[in-house]
């Protein structure tokens, strides 16, 4: 397959013989385009104003990020219009689901609801979890495909996460510790494995599942969990307890998915690498371009990772950064569209996806 670089575009990928015609997305904001938003975003409304958007659409969409997402630049490479979100489509406002839909939904949980509560963690911001989103999508599959295993979805990519960073993050921001948390690692790893097989069920046959980012580097976890204890900082700065969290979360669910493998050889079945997509700038920032570094937030209220609880991104006493293509980070909790550009390219050059996202990489 041919793969056009065009650095002039602020995509810079586009394939010339796109695989797929259709995109369905699980996930949480760090996919969400839209249905939080919709949903009158009560738990986070600055998310429905600048800077919220303000690189590339010029307004806010609903993404938590200052420009496209991930699964907007694999969108572009795919030639296929950005992933509606499912809440549009529902309500019929022009937007149709012949290129796929997207039900991701910010703050979204791979658990269901009904297990924070049962251990006392109230702070959900919604109770969109993978499984009301699996059911969003049966209910639309009706509409869909005529046809009881579904042709339409042979020629769609299905992205099942990432999803799952917020069930720990509810529980680490509320004083859980690493290991007690490391207990929860099974129960969230076998909702994303009995949603993807559930995809599969209904048709799916080509699914990339991603693990989780470095949450050590993230503004949000290095101001809530500073250190006075260097021995507790890796050499680029980020927490390396926390990251060690995340690639634990990775294994196991790599290891799951190797066993989903073989129970649907007919599937094709792709790990995303979001950890190592993202040590890639965390490593060498400046070849990426982040010369405002990659530790600091581009939009917050101060402090030494630019992230304040009290004043946090679109907040009174927050601001966002000249540049925001020079940050990684964007509000202390999600990524900048320039780093979700290197996250998707990494994904799309086959360097973070395993078996590569086209079937031909570079
Ligand atoms: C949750 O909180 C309630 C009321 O404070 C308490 O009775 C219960 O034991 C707590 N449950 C757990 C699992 O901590
Ligand atoms: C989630 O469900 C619980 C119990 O049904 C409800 O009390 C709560 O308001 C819901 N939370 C949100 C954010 O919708
Ligand atoms: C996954 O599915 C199995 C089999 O249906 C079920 O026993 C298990 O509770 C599910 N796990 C989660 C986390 O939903
Ligand atoms: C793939 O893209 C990533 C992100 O821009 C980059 O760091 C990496 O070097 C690229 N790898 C190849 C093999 O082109």
């Amino acid at each position: 397959m041919l793969l056009r670089i065009d650095e002039s575009s602020a995509a810079g990928i586009v394939l010339s013989s796109p695989q797929y015609e259709s995109i369905f997305n699980f996930g949480d904001s760090l996919s969400d385009t839209g249905n939080f938003l919709l949903s009158g975003a009560l738990a986070f409304p600055v998310i429905g104003q600048l800077p919220y958007g303000e690189t590339f659409f010029q307004h806010a969409t609903g993404r938590c990020s200052d420009g496209r997402l991930i699964i907007d630049f694999i969108a572009e490479a795919f030639s296929l219009p950005y992933a509606p979100p499912y809440l549009a489509v529902k309500q019929d406002q022009g937007q149709s689901f012949q290129h796929g839909v997207n039900f991701a939904f910010a703050g979204a949980t791979a658990l269901d609801a009904e297990f924070f509560f049962e251990r006392n963690i109230s702070i959900l911001w919604t109770n969109n979890s993978l499984n009301v989103q699996l059911n969003w999508f049966r209910k639309l599959k009706s509409d869909i495909c005529s046809d009881e295993d579904c042709d339409f979805f042979k020629k769609s990519l299905f992205l099942v996460g990432e999803i799952g960073g917020n069930d720990y993050n509810y529980a680490f921001f509320l004083g859980g510790g690493i290991k007690q948390l490391r207990s929860m690692v099974p129960f969230v790893v076998g909702a994303i494995i009995n949603a993807t097989s559930a995809l599969i069920e209904e048709g799916a046959v080509e699914l990339m599942v991603p693990g989780n980012f470095p949450i050590g580097c993230s503004a949000v976890y290095l101001t809530l969990f500073e250190s006075s204890n260097k021995e507790d900082y890796d050499r680029h700065g980020c927490l390396k307890a926390f990251n060690a969290f995340a690639r634990y979360h990775n294994s196991q669910l790599k290891q799951a998915l190797d066993l989903l493998r073989q129970t649907y050889p007919h599937a094709r079945i792709i790990y995303a690498d979001y950890y190592g997509a993202a040590m890639r700038f965390v490593h060498a920032p400046l070849h990426h371009g982040f010369y405002g570094g990659t530790l600091k937030a581009c939009c917050g209220g101060g402090g030494p990772y630019n992230f304040n609880n009290s004043a946090r991104c679109g907040h009174a006493g927050s601001e966002a950064c000249q540049n925001p293509s020079i940050y990684s980070n964007w509000d202390g909790i999600h990524l900048t569209e320039a780093a979700y550009r290197h996250v998707a390219l990494a994904l799309i050059n086959g360097s973070s996806s395993a078996p590569p996202l086209i079937s031909s990489p570079l």
